[in-house]
């Protein structure tokens, strides 16, 4: 096995791992890997949506999208797709994947199917190392509270773009749950700061003013490219991201001339997680 650093931060390419094998051995393995580097990257691998799924199981139960559509034989794996003319891109600010539920996601697996000849890297940043380093002073002052997290509607994550589909919910809604800022990882015990630009909007104990000022602050760290490594995708790559202890930012830089032209297609599987604590 061969395990390449991505960053000083976090993250890891892994050869000589095989997804298919989905043994409790292997799957141990690769879940060490998981909790050490938070994000990995395996290129070149040609799995089918059943071993993608198969190797989604061993991290627990599936989840299926609140808001998207997910294929019609497996209605697990949502089909993330960029059209060729759209500048835009899912998930194209720092996020946690649907923060805002009960239980958010535990581990998103992604395998791409399409991608553009440049353009629509992925970004990833460690929130555990993210508390160590936050200052003192915000430190002090969030460690025992809770933040507001909403989902933003339907429109954020079907209407916006053209060839992504809704599940046929009617009453779709916004979602919007509290949970602690710093929270403790179930498998490491470690502390992670859990909160997002794209989700969370106010932390609970404090005045509007303040919550913003202080919320303000820790996006700003969070996003200190000194905590993030940055992936610049091939075909057939499978990710497995710690969802719980990373935050995440899909490069939307789709100009005409570079990326602008090509369609970028994902397939997503999301592992259901704990409520945090
Ligand atoms: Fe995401």
């Amino acid at each position: 096995m061969e395990v390449k650093l991505l960053s000083g931060a976090l993250g890891a390419e892994i050869k000589g791992i095989n997804l298919k094998d989905t043994s409790d051995n292997n799957f141990n393995k690769i879940n060490d890997l998981l909790l050490e580097h938070k994000v990995l990257f395996f290129r070149d691998q040609k799995i089918t949506e059943e071993q993608h799924l198969a190797l989604a199981e061993k991290f627990g139960p599936l989840e299926t999208h609140a808001y998207v559509k997910g294929l019609d034989k497996f209605p697990e794996i949502v089909r993330i797709i960029k059209a060729e003319d759209e500048k835009n891109q899912w998930g194209e600010n720092w996020h946690s994947d649907v923060s805002y539920n009960v239980k958010p996601t535990k581990a998103v697996i992604i395998k791409s199917i399409k991608i553009p000849p440049v353009g629509g890297d992925t970004c990833f940043s460690n929130m555990e190392l993210a508390w160590e380093t936050l200052d003192e002073k915000i430190k002090e002052k969030i460690k025992d509270k809770k933040a507001i997290h909403s989902s933003l509607g339907a429109e954020f994550f079907i209407d916006n773009y053209k060839k992504m589909e809704g599940n046929g919910k009617k009453n779709y809604g916004e979602y919007s749950n509290e949970h602690p800022i710093v929270r403790t990882h179930p498998e490491t015990g470690k502390k992670i700061l859990f909160v997002n630009w794209t989700y969370t909007k106010r932390i609970i104990g404090l005045d509007e003013k303040e919550s913003d000022e202080i919320l303000k602050k820790i996006f700003e760290h969070q996003a200190r490219l000194e905590l993030t490594c940055r992936f610049t995708w091939t075909e057939n790559t499978v990710c497995i991201w710690d969802n719980r202890s990373v935050i995440h930012f899909a490069i939307a830089d789709f100009y005409p001339g570079r990326g602008l032209g090509h369609e970028r297609i994902m397939d997503r599987i999301a592992v259901e997680g704990d409520q945090p604590h």
